[in-house]
């Protein structure tokens, strides 16, 4: 370990309150994904999945071999289908992976549904992708020290604009950490991101405006959907996935021409687009463009 690194895991042990060794950094939340299912999920093993959500837990999921057992958030309104998704917690399972709030819908379990998927897979890891946590606030943090099989991953990628940086870190019991920490590339944080981050945790000024900015611009954002008559699903992230038909892609080309990029996720949804919420003004011009086309 080098020093930026050391001063940084001294530094969010403070910040999250957590023990040093019950965090680990990895290269963003990718690597911390990639080395949760190589140490927990062998070829052949049962992981489940939600779907559609993150792409690259099918495809770690795949690489290693594993059966991918997939639930589907269910249309229209894309909610959480914390139902499904315990009856499908069986025996034969040997791990779970949820992203909570999940892109792309922003649909998200509560702490109550939390607590009943930790207590249900008992018996295999679960690991939490909380990457929009700070616009949300639900987390599985506090259940880390009662249940052993619970790993839980942030990342400064979102609400610390650093996706270049390559920073994310997971949370579980010491012995699990230790385990991926084994898997894991001595490489795998660099010292820019080490520095950054430390500087960025301090900010925490900063992330709570940004986070009431982005709260309000998606509320203007779903009103002005809801004025267009565009169907939405209602969103605990910093995006919302709004049905826009048939005219998807044509509406998703003509906001490019207008610097405005959106994502068009019609290959799993079809005729759905994933705007990302800004600011206020950032969301005036994208409904201002919208009107115009729709
Ligand atoms: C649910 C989820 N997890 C993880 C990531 C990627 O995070 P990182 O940049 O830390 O690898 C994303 C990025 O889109 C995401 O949506």
């Amino acid at each position: 370990m080098y020093p930026a690194y050391t001063a940084l895991r001294a530094a969010a042990s403070e910040f999250y309150s957590i023990p040093p060794d019950q965090l680990l950094f990895c290269n963003g939340t990718d690597e911390a994904i990639h080395v949760f299912i190589q140490t927990y999920i062998d070829a052949g093993d049962e992981l489940l999945l939600l779907r559609p959500s993150y792409a690259m837990y099918r495809f770690y999921a795949e690489v290693t071999g594993a059966k991918i057992h997939e639930i589907d958030y269910p249309a229209p309104n894309f909610e959480f289908p914390l139902e499904a998704l315990l009856d499908a917690i069986t025996p034969a399972a040997r791990g779970v992976i949820i992203s909570n709030p999940n892109n792309p819908t922003g649909s998200a379990t509560d702490q109550r549904g939390l607590e009943r998927i930790i207590e249900r897979a008992a018996h295999c890891p679960v690991l939490i992708d909380e990457a929009y946590f700070e616009f949300c606030g639900t987390t599985a943090r506090p259940y880390i020290a009662e249940h052993p099989n619970v790993f839980v991953s942030r990342t400064f990628s979102k609400v610390y604009g650093m996706a270049g940086l390559r920073l994310g870190v997971v949370f579980s019991q010491a012995a699990n950490i230790a385990y991926m920490h084994k898997a894991q590339s001595p490489y795998s944080v660099n010292v820019m991101a080490a520095l950054a981050a430390r500087e960025a945790m301090r900010d925490q000024t900063y992330v709570r405006n940004y986070v009431d900015e982005v709260l309000a611009a998606r509320t203007l954002l779903c009103e002005g959907l809801d004025r267009l008559g565009i169907r939405h699903v209602p969103s605990s992230a910093n995006f919302v996935l709004s049905m826009i038909g048939e005219r998807a892609i044509e509406i998703r080309d003509a906001l490019r021409e207008h610097s405005i990029l959106v994502r068009d996720r019609s290959y799993e949804i079809p005729g759905a687009v994933r705007f990302t919420v800004g600011t206020r003004e950032q969301i005036a011009r994208l409904l201002q463009e919208l009107e115009r086309l729709w």
